[in-house]
C-alpha cells in the first residue's frame, strides 16, 4: 500500500464514522424529531385482518410504539443519564411472535386483571362462570383476554400525540356479563409520561378491573435482571396469597416483611427470603400492594430508579392496589426482540389496578359496573434521571 493509498483508505474510514456517529445521533438525541404519530402496517392475523403499528413522538424524543392488536406497548424509549434513548420494556420483533405465545409484553388487561378464584363469582344473586387458564383461576381475562383482541385504533395527532383503542366484549364473551364498551387511551406527554386513560361502560351489571401489564428494565434493552433496580412503593400493606396466588383476604401490614418497599430498597435484597411464606408462594413478587391514600385522584404508587443508566419512573394512579411482578416466570424460552432470551427476573411488572379476586371478596373494594355507570380510571409513567 503506498501513501496515497493508505491516506486515502483513512480518509474513507473516518467518513463512514462520521456517517455512523450522524446516524446514531438522529436516532438517540432528543429534540430532533417532530411530535406526531406515524402509522405502518404491522401484519396479518389468522381471520385475515391487518394490525397496525403507531408510533408515537413527543417534542423530546420519546417514542411510544403501540399495535391495535391487543393494545400491545411494543416499545417505549426513555433517555438515560447521557441523554441516550433506549427501549425501557420487554417485546418480540413480530406480530406473528405476540401471537404465537406473549406472557403479557406490553398488554392491555381486561375484562379482569388478575385471578378470579376458580373462575367463578356471583353477582346480583346469580352465578357466572369464567374460563380458568392458570393453577385453576381465571387469569387476566381468560382464554382470550382484551389482550388478544383486534382493537379499533384513532390517532390524535399533536404535540403530545395520543392513540384511543375501543373494543366492544360481547354480552357472554370469557363468561362475563353485559356488552362491555370500552376505550383506552394512550397519550405520550410532554414530560416524558405514558399516560393510560381507561373508559367502559355496560348494559348489563358486571365486573371490571383493567390494566397494562408492560415488563419494564431500565437499564435499557433488558441488558441484565432487574434485582439493582430500587423500588419504592407507597404501601404500608399489602395483599397476602394461598399458594394458587389468590388472596387469602386479608390485608398485611408490609413492616418487618421482605415486601416493605416504604423506602428505597434494590429489589434483589429479599427476593430470595426463602423462609417467608409469601415470597415462596409467588416465587419472588408476584403481589398486590394497597396503595396509601384514597379518592379517586392520581397519586404516586411507585418510583424505579436504575442506577447505571441513571433513569428513574414514577407510576400514579388512580386506582387502590398495584402488582408488583418480578418476571418469575420468565425461563429464557421466550425469545424477544433480536432473538434474545428474557431469562427469569430479566424485568418487572408494575400493574395497577383493582385487588384480586374482588368479585369474591366482599371485604374489599368493588369491581362492579352497572349500567349508567362509567368505568374511569388513569395511569401515568413517567420517565425521568438522577446522576
Ligand atoms: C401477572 C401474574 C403473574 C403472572 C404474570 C404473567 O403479573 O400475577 O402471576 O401470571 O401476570 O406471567
Amino acid at each position: 500500500m503506498n501513501v496515497l493509498t493508505r491516506y486515502l483508505s483513512a480518509a474513507l474510514l473516518m467518513g463512514c464514522l462520521i456517517m455512523i456517529s450522524c446516524s446514531t445521533k438522529k436516532e438517540d438525541k432528543a429534540g430532533e424529531q417532530k411530535p406526531g404519530i406515524e402509522k405502518t402496517p404491522y401484519g396479518q392475523l389468522s381471520d385475515g385482518q391487518t394490525a397496525d403499528l403507531y408510533t408515537l413522538r413527543n417534542a423530546v424524543g420519546m417514542t411510544a410504539k403501540i399495535t391495535n392488536y391487543g393494545g400491545l406497548l411494543v416499545a417505549l424509549t426513555a433517555p438515560d443519564k447521557e441523554g441516550k434513548f433506549e427501549d425501557v420494556t420487554l417485546g418480540m420483533d413480530s406480530l406473528s411472535a405476540y401471537v404465537k405465545n406473549n406472557p403479557y409484553f406490553g398488554a392491555l388487561i381486561g375484562r379482569y386483571g388478575n385471578r378470579i378464584a376458580k373462575g367463578k363469582f356471583m353477582l346480583d344473586g346469580k352465578p357466572y362462570t369464567l374460563f380458568v387458564n392458570n393453577m385453576g383461576n381465571h387469569l387476566h381475562g381468560g382464554k382470550i383476554g382484551f389482550d388478544k383482541v383486534l382493537w379499533t385504533a384513532t390517532p390524535v395527532e399533536g404535540d403530545e400525540p395520543a392513540l384511543k383503542l375501543s373494543y366492544t366484549s360481547k354480552d357472554g364473551e370469557e363468561g362475563y356479563p353485559g356488552n362491555l364498551s370500552v376505550e383506552v387511551t394512550y397519550t405520550l406527554q410532554k414530560d416524558n409520561a405514558l399516560k393510560i386513560d381507561y373508559r367502559a361502560t355496560t348494559d348489563k351489571p358486571t365486573v371490571v378491573n383493567l390494566t397494562n401489564h408492560t415488563y419494564f428494565n431500565l437499564t435499557g434493552g433488558a441488558k441484565r435482571d432487574i434485582l439493582d433496580h430500587v423500588l419504592t412503593l407507597n404501601a404500608d400493606r399489602f395483599i397476602p396469597v394461598d399458594k394458587t396466588l389468590i388472596p387469602t383476604g386479608k390485608l398485611q401490614p408490609v413492616s418487618d416483611t421482605p415486601f416493605d418497599f416504604t423506602k428505597p430498597t434494590a429489589i434483589g435484597t429479599r427476593i430470595n427470603d426463602s423462609t417467608d411464606t409469601q415470597i415462596k408462594y409467588g416465587g419472588g413478587y408476584d403481589h398486590a400492594w394497597v396503595l396509601n391514600g384514597t379518592g379517586d385522584s392520581l397519586k404516586l404508587a411507585a418510583t424505579v430508579y436504575e442506577p447505571t443508566s441513571g433513569r428513574v419512573m414514577e407510576v400514579r394512579t388512580t386506582e387502590p392496589a398495584i402488582q408488583f411482578y418480578t418476571g418469575n416466570f420468565l425461563d429464557g424460552t421466550v425469545t424477544g426482540r433480536e432473538g434474545f432470551p428474557y431469562k427469569k427476573r430479566y424485568a418487572l411488572c408494575l400493574e395497577t389496578e383493582h385487588y384480586p379476586d374482588s368479585p369474591n371478596q366482599p371485604t374489599f373494594p368493588t369491581t362492579v359496573l352497572r349500567p349508567g355507570q362509567t368505568y374511569k380510571t388513569t395511569t401515568v409513567y413517567q420517565f425521568s434521571t438522577k446522576k
